[in-house]
């Protein structure tokens, strides 16, 4: 296995040295460079995170077949066999490529967006799950965002490459991505190991607030003392990346600052938006927050979530804001 996996990091280091070198130099690129350009990001950002660009026909796989079995190369993900033209074919042509890095830096899998917009194709797609890369036990640019820890006690979570990207243009560089899959127990915990507040800005759209509270539900769970997990809710159509290309990097601050909630506060407003002045109503209400404490597994952070619920429902009464829609994004 330990040679397998040399073998591995072989193949993808040189296939994405290969496509980021294409894309920085490769004259019949220009149009994935002028992708690029129109989404302001220059030569810095295209070397910071080795993005290479993928020709709609390339034939990297007669190269690369010199150094390694046809096996190898399948299993890598980067390749697959073509059943009906008895071909190897590149899953990420046509591609902008970014490298998705193991924590000490080296390239374990692929994301690709494709740049013009096709109706057959998906806009991004992932590397499949291989012997080395398991899509829940990482996270795009933990390489990078882990060195800055030592000085800064936060990190943003995104949904995609390009937030992370475009933030990092930005001068906010502490940001990491979940994998197109929803945020497990293992991403937690290890930005756990370097970080004290993991701050979920997923896209300001009905997916991306669903899939916040999925990852608030998932992740109460594993809520440690001196740890913090909170969500910021962007403006209606917004992403990190849209949203700091347009407002620049104080104003995205000072958004966190002022628009950050808590888990449990986040969790308390949303099931409180969908609660009715009624006994009824407020029966339920009241089971489903305790039932989403009782999966705290630390047993002091259970007993003060659970104390903040209570203390809150405590305070609604007929004149109160129960049930009144898009409340979540303000603090009461
Ligand atoms: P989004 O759908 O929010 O990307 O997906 P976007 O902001 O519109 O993309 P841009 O700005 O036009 O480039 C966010 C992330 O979800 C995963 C990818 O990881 C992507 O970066 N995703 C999205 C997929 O895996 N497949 C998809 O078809 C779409
Ligand atoms: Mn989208
Ligand atoms: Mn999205
Ligand atoms: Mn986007
Ligand atoms: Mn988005």
């Amino acid at each position: 296995r330990e040679k397998k996996l040399k073998e591995y990091l072989s193949i993808y280091s040189q296939y994405v040295d290969f496509y980021h070198d294409e894309l920085l130099k490769n004259k019949t690129n220009s149009n994935a460079r002028d992708y690029l350009k129109n989404r302001s990001l220059g030569k810095e950002e295209v070397k910071k995170f080795k993005i290479g660009y993928i020709k709609k026909n390339p034939n990297f796989f007669d190269k690369l077949k010199d150094e390694f079995s046809e096996q190898a190369l399948v299993e890598s993900g980067l390749f697959y066999l073509d059943e009906k033209k008895k071909i190897y074919l590149e899953r990420f042509r046509s591609r902008l490529i970014f490298p998705i890095n193991n924590i000490s830096g080296q390239p374990i899998a692929l994301g690709g967006r494709i740049i013009e917009k096709l109706d057959y194709l998906a806009k991004y797609i992932n590397s499949p799950e291989t012997a080395f890369f398991k899509k829940g036990s990482n996270l795009y640019n933990l390489d990078l965002a882990r060195k800055l820890s030592n000085k800064i006690d936060h990190v943003y979570l995104v949904e995609g490459y390009m937030d992370v990207v475009g933030l990092s243009k930005n001068g906010i560089e502490n940001v990491v991505a979940n994998l197109g899959t929803s945020l497990t127990d293992r991403q937690i915990s290890i930005l756990n190991q370097f970080f004290n507040d993991i701050i979920v800005s997923f896209d300001g759209d009905e997916s991306g607030y669903k899939a916040a509270l999925r990852a608030a539900e998932n992740s109460i769970k594993e809520l440690q003392p001196e740890k913090q997990i909170s969500f910021i809710f962007l403006p209606d159509g917004e992403d990190p990346d849209s949203y700091v290309n347009k407002n620049g990097k104080a104003n995205f601050i000072d958004f966190t600052k002022q628009a950050k909630i808590s888990i449990h506060q986040f969790i308390f407003n949303h099931y409180k938006q969908q609660t009715e002045n009624n006994p009824s109503s407020m029966a339920i209400f009241e089971k489903k927050l305790r039932s989403i404490a009782a999966t705290i597994k630390d047993d002091f952070i259970k007993k003060y979530v659970l104390e903040f619920f209570l203390e809150k429902i405590s305070l609604l009464t007929p004149h109160s804001n129960v049930g009144k829609k898009n409340f979540y994004t303000k603090k009461i």
